[in-house]
């Protein structure tokens, strides 16, 4: 059996998908590791592990996320290729959801907004609040640094402690704006917050913004379903506060079940589409 081998080297973890050559996924895996070469190595060596695989059995590499321009050549000799983040973005959620249109939201270290389509994939925009927003002021707010920690910690929290709503600031109905809704992430810290309160506030502060940012992106537009891809997209509350923000824009979150190896999956579907035929050559480093 030969292998494709997609890899998505991104700001925190990579993440690798073995596609058989029939365009199956054979399996998906994310490592961390101090630096992004030690990460790749270690990403690949576990993975053909897993699979049973030997090095003999990757026909090609496919290598995309910031850190894919870190890896100049081949590696062990076999055909590397590079493929543009964003394009895999896109294509690894259209393909994940079926959908011929929409827009992504690609929630990692920061956020990137795709508009993909059949046609093109289009990155409209970024935004720097993400998963490297959320460890970062955990650090210092709770003294955690460990994604499993924080939201260990959240899942205890309520955002009453932390959050203004607008019930707070307003006796009247405003019809566009539910009492519940937030008024100002952080706007209204009780002198009783707790750890677990703040990890809930960082939390709902990073999927409220970015949740804001795609339903904005889509007014005007005849997207009403997003999809989220990205390891943020993964936490256990993210459908549940994502769907507090939809309910305010009309719009829907769809958070597929690979949503973490999507950018991945992405760029080795790419290859199929783009390389095969001329497998064996090298294309110019194609990372933006
Ligand atoms: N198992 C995990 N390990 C590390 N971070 C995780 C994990 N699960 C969720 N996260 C959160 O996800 C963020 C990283 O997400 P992801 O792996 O999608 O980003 P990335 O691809 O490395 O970054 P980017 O796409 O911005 O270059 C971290 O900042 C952290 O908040
Ligand atoms: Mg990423």
């Amino acid at each position: 059996m030969n292998v494709i081998l997609g890899v998505d080297i991104g700001g925190s973890t990579t993440k690798i998908v073995a596609f058989e050559e029939q365009e199956r996924v054979l399996d998906c895996l994310q490592v961390r590791a101090g630096d992004q070469i030690t990460s790749l190595y270690g990403a690949i060596g576990h993975i053909l592990y897993k699979c049973n695989l030997t090095l003999d059995q990757v026909t090609a590499f496919v290598l995309t996320g910031v850190g894919a321009t870190m890896v100049k050549g081949d590696i062990y000799g076999i055909p590397t290729y590079r493929v543009k983040e964003f394009e895999a973005i896109g294509k690894g959620a259209l393909e994940l959801t079926g959908f011929s249109e929409t827009l992504v939201v690609s929630v990692g270290t920061g956020s990137a907004f795709v508009m993909a389509s059949e046609k093109e994939c289009r990155h409209i925009g970024g935004s720097g609040v993400g998963g490297g927003t959320l460890t970062g002021l955990a650090s210092k707010l709770l003294g955690e640094t460990h994604i499993d920690a924080i939201v260990a910690a959240a899942q205890k929290g309520s955002l009453r402690q932390v959050d203004l709503a607008i019930c707070d600031i307003s006796d009247e109905e405003i019809p566009s704006l539910p009492p519940h809704v937030t008024a100002a992430n952080f706007g209204k810290v009780e002198s009783t917050a707790s750890k677990e309160d703040f990890a809930l506030g960082l939390i709902n502060m990073v999927f409220e913004t970015v949740g804001s940012l795609a339903a904005f992106a889509c007014k005007n537009t005849e997207i009403k379903e997003i999809v989220v891809t990205g390891s943020v997209a993964a936490l256990p509350m993210a459908q549940k506060y994502l769907d507090g923000v939809g309910m305010l824009h009309g719009v829907k979150f769809i958070i597929p079940e690979k949503a973490i190896f999507a950018t991945a999956i992405g760029a080795a579907l790419l290859y199929f589409s783009e390389f095969q035929d001329e497998a064996g050559s090298i294309t110019a480093l194609e990372i933006t």
